[in-house]
């Protein structure tokens, strides 16, 4: 059943041009596809041709105009095989496939009235009979015919080349797409849509027509998304010298949609979450969300499209390098500090659970069942870590010429990690062999750094330590090449002193490299007793430990002068005290607050901070699941009784500083999504939160009034998040009903409604989520629901998921069953929650190892029992 790595061979045969005719229909749409096929030149000739396909009714099938006969070929569930094939030669298919049956999203499928596709990554095999593999790349001529009233636009990738009438009430457009390309980047879309449309001049002056096409009640959600197209644009001829290569290019928005979007040759195919935004409508964070998804899915025209990915393997090859390409943009575009702590944050909370869990695996795996289930944090975020890591060792300027190497000597190529780090390794002359474990190796390294000032001979002795912990399948793991970016700060100056490393100066902000399992690190002319701050910037995506105390984190986080490890340190310091709160409330002890927590919070308060986004996340404390990922054993209540009482304590001692900084940040300028707005919406938000955490008159009636004054959706949904989360029902349901009535029509604004119900700390949430899931706006065939509902509570709102009583793991696994039927793609995400039973008490572990039994049991899938089999391994 599984694939492996090893195992690769390039296919027997090749196709070097497609052409696809599709006439559609809901239950029986016909699929013609004429292949040029030839012999691979490193294959042996006479090998059979195989070619995958999945739920497809052959009608006809010939060679060369020949139809064949019944012996000459044999059909399977996941393919067909003809026999004995000439060298070249023409294969002609015809197949019917059902778009309204398809539930699972993947290949061709319809989303409300309109047809749409989703190829990647094997999605291409319930389409028509094909070498669905990214190593076979073909240009493509597409004809679709629809019904000229139900589907006036008929879309496809490349340049339209024709188009026309036909009896019986239907029409055609023919596409044709001249860049070779993996049949994982076809796309078709067709339905009854709208168009914004704009214009792009290349730097080499190629005129590219822009179009975002939607249903007609979205077409005022528009503009941000083309704006941030034609930003993104720019930036790659700018940063990367990568110019758009075809007239147009696409954009289209659809309701029903895996995962956020993709990237299909010239028709890039979005979840409707991830391209529209209005200020009425969508939140900051939705903004830059819809931001870089754009800016993403464009940039892989080179990272992705024009150089791909020899085998699935290789997956990180183009999704990390590419989420590497749109954090740096966003981090252009808005605030470069603040991005990076949302970046790492959210990895250190969630890849770090990954990595810890029993799906582990390496950013390039060597094994698979099911590959979407490979669409991870690790591949993804993992990756980006991986080639930032690779950009700071071997400078941006050869990290350049080696991007350009690797997109020149390998355009229309799919390629492996090994051409595009030798391309790094070329460019720069450095020696990158050891480095590149970390594609191989799973698991996140650890690191236990000690520091010693030695006064009489003004030294500094850094010690060095890396582990990485066993995975499963990887027990032994190899020491890692690990760049740390450090300072040392002056506990007199308060200043970096300089640094001065085996004679050699470095500066006062220095990169060392960790390469064996444990090294030393005397720094010199060490001129006063230092604090130590290390991984700037997380240099490495490690967990770093070092014996700091509070006094050192609190001098940290005044006077570090890296931005991030400023936040760090307020991070770190919160922990301790959450650590001594947690144990207080298992241990049944009276919880204090430790004063130099609030101290702390009172200085940021009190600086005029330039960047104020970069405060806001200062003044936040560590998530749930970000303290839970910190304890050996997670306790669930304790964390949130801990949290609870830092936040109510806090927003008692600095009540009139919180409330300042609120009034100071309030602002009716008309909305706009830029960095300085953003920064000050984020800033007095957070404050409000403290004003309602102790829920007194004057907090209630800031919120509500945020709430009704309605002036943007930043500012409802986080009043309306603060009311529904409040112990006070009285203020949550009006406001609740309120907002559902008004946002009814708007299936977005009704995502947002379901997950802050589900959310709440409240003990009623489950019962919320369940008769949600009869609420009409639901549909568990929606996966945009799905998250909003099932994902949310099972996924943030941890003390009610991991109820002592199981209801919550009982009601997860009851979704996934019926899930795994109609979408398992979803189904094997949805669940993820269950498999992290290892970290609870053992009575919580029964109940969900039980549930996962329970799914076991059902005929399964192969993406839920590659999840659920490594779960209960
Ligand atoms: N390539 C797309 C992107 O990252 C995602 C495709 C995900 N495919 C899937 N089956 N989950 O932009
Ligand atoms: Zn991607």
């Amino acid at each position: 059943k599984p694939t492996y790595l090893r195992d690769y061979r390039p296919p027997a045969y090749r196709v070097t041009h497609t052409e696809l005719t599709f006439d559609l229909d809901p239950a029986a749409t016909r699929v013609k596809a004429r292949l040029h096929l030839e012999r691979h030149p490193e294959r042996e000739s006479g090998l059979p041709l195989t070619l995958d396909g999945e739920r497809l009714v052959l009608k006809a099938i010939a060679i060369d105009g020949q139809p064949l006969e019944e012996d000459e070929y044999a059909l399977t569930e996941d393919g067909l095989t003809v026999h004995r094939v000439p060298e070249r030669f023409l294969l002609d298919t015809e197949v019917e496939i059902a778009p309204e049956a398809n539930t699972a999203l993947e290949g061709l499928y319809q989303s409300g009235g309109m047809y749409c596709t989703q190829c990647e990554a094997e999605g291409f095999r319930r389409i028509t009979y094909y070498p669905d593999r990214p190593d076979v790349m073909a240009t493509f001529a597409t004809t679709v015919i629809g019904d000229a009233k139900r589907e006036p636009v008929l879309l496809s990738n490349g340049n339209p080349v024709e188009r026309g009438e036909l009896p019986g009430g239907r029409h055609f457009v023919t596409w044709e797409d001249p860049h070779p390309k993996p049949c994982y980047l076809f796309a078709l879309v067709a339905g009854d849509l709208e168009k914004v449309e704009d214009r792009f001049t290349t730097m080499s002056g190629r005129e590219v027509t822009l179009q975002i096409w939607v249903e007609a009640e979205n077409l005022g959600k528009t503009d941000h998304a083309m704006a941030s197209l034609k930003r993104a644009m720019t930036w790659d001829e700018q940063t990367y010298g990568r110019e758009y290569d075809l007239d147009r290019f696409m954009i289209v928005a659809v309701n029903d949609f895996n995962m956020g979007a993709m990237e299909n040759k010239g028709l890039n195919i979005f979840n409707s979450a991830a391209v529209l935004t209005h200020p009425h409508t969508a939140t900051d964070a939705a903004f830059q969300r819809v931001e870089g998804i754009v800016a993403h899915e464009y940039f892989h025209n080179w990272s992705g499209n024009r150089v791909t990915c020899r085998d699935w393997f290789q997956l990180s090859l183009k999704e990390g390098f590419t989420v590497f390409r749109d954090q740096c943009f966003s981090a252009d575009t808005n605030s470069a500090p603040v991005k990076r702590i949302e970046d790492v944050s959210f990895f250190r909370t969630a890849q770090f659970a990954e990595d810890a869990g029993p799906t582990a695996h390496p950013i390039r795996p060597d094994h698979y069942i099911e590959i979407t289930n490979f669409y991870t944090l690790t591949i993804y975020e993992k990756g980006a870590e991986v080639v930032r890591m690779l950009r700071n060792l071997v400078g941006w300027e050869a990290f350049r010429r080696g991007s350009d190497r690797y997109f020149e000597r390998f355009d229309g190529q799919a390629v492996t990690i090994e051409d595009f780090v030798g391309c790094m390794e070329e460019a720069s002359g450095q020696d990158l062999s050891q480095f590149m474990r970390w594609y191989s190796q799973a698991g996140t390294p650890e690191i236990d750094a000690h520091g010693e000032y030695d006064y009489a001979n003004a030294e500094y002795r850094l010690i060095l330590r890396q582990r990485t912990p066993a995975t499963p399948d990887q027990p032994d793991k190899l020491p890692l090449h690990i760049p740390i970016r450090l300072g040392l700060v002056g506990t007199k100056s308060g200043r970096d002193l300089p640094l001065t490393l085996d004679g050699e100066s470095l500066g006062t902000d220095a990169v060392i490299h960790l390469r064996e399992d444990e090294q030393e690190f005397v720094f010199t002319e060490v001129s006063e007793a230092p604090v130590p701050s290390l991984a700037r910037g997380f240099s490495a995506p490690v967990k770093l430990r070092f014996p700091y105390g509070r006094e050192d984190l609190a001098f940290l986080l005044a006077n570090d002068s890296d931005g991030f490890n400023r936040w760090d340190a307020g991070q770190r310091l919160a922990m301790l005290a959450l650590d001594d709160l947690i144990a207080a409330h298992r241990n049944g002890v009276e919880k204090v607050m430790d004063s130099r927590v609030v101290e702390a919070f009172r200085t940021l308060l009190s600086q005029d901070s330039d960047d104020k986004a970069v405060l806001a996340e200062m003044l936040t404390l560590p998530s749930e699941a970000y303290i839970a990922e910190q304890q050996p054993l997670v306790d669930v209540d304790a964390i949130h009784a801990a949290r609870t009482f830092v936040k109510q304590s806090l927003a008692m001692a600095l009540r009139d500083e919180f409330l300042a900084v609120f009034e100071a940040n309030r602002s009716e300028a008309p909305y706009a999504p830029e960095p300085e707005q953003i920064a000050a919406r984020s800033l007095k938000n957070v404050a409000l939160s403290y004003l309602m955490a102790i829920e007194d008159e004057e907090g209630i009636e800031l919120v509500q009034r945020q709430f009704a004054a309605d002036h943007n959706m930043t500012d409802v949904r986080h009043a309306l998040t603060l009311l529904v989360h409040s112990s006070r029902d009285d203020l949550a349901e009006p406001a609740l009903r309120r907002f559902g009535e008004k946002w009814a029509h708007d299936p977005l604004v009704m995502d947002q409604w379901f997950s802050i119900q589900v959310t709440r700390p409240q003990p009623d949430a489950l019962e919320r989520v369940k008769f949600l899931m009869e609420h009409p706006a639901f549909s568990l065939k929606n996966p945009n629901k799905v998250r909003a509902l099932i994902g949310a509570f099972a996924g943030q709102n941890r003390v009610n998921f991991h109820r002592a009583d199981g209801e919550g793991y009982r009601l997860l696994a009851d979704v996934v069953i019926e899930l795994n039927r109609l979408n398992p793609e979803i189904a094997a995400r949805i669940i993820t929650p269950l498999t992290r039973w290892q970290r609870f008490d053992e009575a919580r572990q029964a109940l969900m190892k039980a549930e996962l039994e329970r799914i076991r049991a059902e005929e399964l899938s192969p993406n839920v029992y590659e999840v659920v089999q490594k779960a209960l391994a």
